[in-house]
């Protein structure tokens, strides 16, 4: 067992911004280019779903065009060379934690590179783009949607994530301004059950006071010097 014991890792925008994925809440962030409760949320969809498949598309695009960096890559070495158990819940919808070769990564916000049918339910993978007029493969109705959690929806997993936040020994957070519920209440969900906290992000978050110990600076830089000493002492 390594020295932590199982170790719950979240990761936010910022760990794939310097994949050139933009984040949110930085200021040229993508919530100050578009309004989210006309691209993310489900009334947002029912006004104009075009708009709404236009975002994703761009997105999609943009993250198929991107490369896993040096922080999703130390973070699979991670899972690979640490003693114990390694779950990363990311908040992000990208694939750059899979394409750098973690296998056990939760999407508690959905997948760009997926599609759901909003009449059965269905989920398939998504088509490069995406129309609100294609119809679902497994019930014929044109209700497809990015399988995306939007605002005012429940995150995925949530019991599944919180069992793990209770048996962790470790808590990091890596690239999450703190901002959203009811991933920034992980850190202390993990903390009352006698996890050790860190927060590794660009600047302090909204949460910061809720962590143990935090590193600041670009996660490329952090992220792999903190796989590295884990890795070692394990
Ligand atoms: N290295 C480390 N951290 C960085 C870097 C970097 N290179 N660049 C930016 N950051 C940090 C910022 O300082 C910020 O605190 O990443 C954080 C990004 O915060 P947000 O833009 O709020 O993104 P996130 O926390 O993932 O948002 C959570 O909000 O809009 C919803 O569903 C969306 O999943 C998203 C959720």
């Amino acid at each position: 067992m390594g020295r932590f014991g199982d170790i719950v890792i979240l990761t936010g925008a910022g760990i794939s911004a310097e994949s050139g994925l933009g984040t949110f809440r930085d200021r040229d962030g993508l919530w100050t280019k578009y309004d989210l409760n006309e691209v993310a949320t489900p009334e947002g969809f029912a006004r104009n779903p075009d708009l709404v498949h236009e975002f994703y598309n761009a997105r999609r695009a943009n993250c198929a065009a991107a490369a896993p960096n040096a922080a999703h890559e130390a973070l699979a070495r991670l899972e690979a060379g640490y003693q114990g158990k390694v779950l990363i819940v990311t908040q992000n919808v990208d694939d750059l934690h899979e394409r750098a070769g973690s296998r056990h990564v939760w999407h508690m916000h959905g997948q760009l590179n997926r599609a759901l049918c909003a009449a059965c339910g269905h989920r398939w993978d998504a088509p490069d783009r995406m129309r609100p007029r294609d119809p679902c493969p497994a019930c014929g109705t044109t209700a497809t949607r990015p399988d995306v959690v939007w605002f005012g929806e429940m995150p995925y997993l949530m019991e599944a994530i919180h069992q793990r936040l209770q048996t962790a020994g470790l808590f990091v957070a890596i690239g999450t301004s703190g901002n959203v519920y009811p991933a920034a209440d992980f850190v202390r969900n993990a903390a009352a059950c006698g996890a050790e906290t860190l927060e590794i992000n660009l600047e302090p978050s909204a949460v910061i006071s809720d962590f143990d110990t935090a590193r600041h600076g670009k996660a490329t830089d952090i992220v792999p010097a903190w796989v590295g000493e884990i890795l070692k002492t394990t």
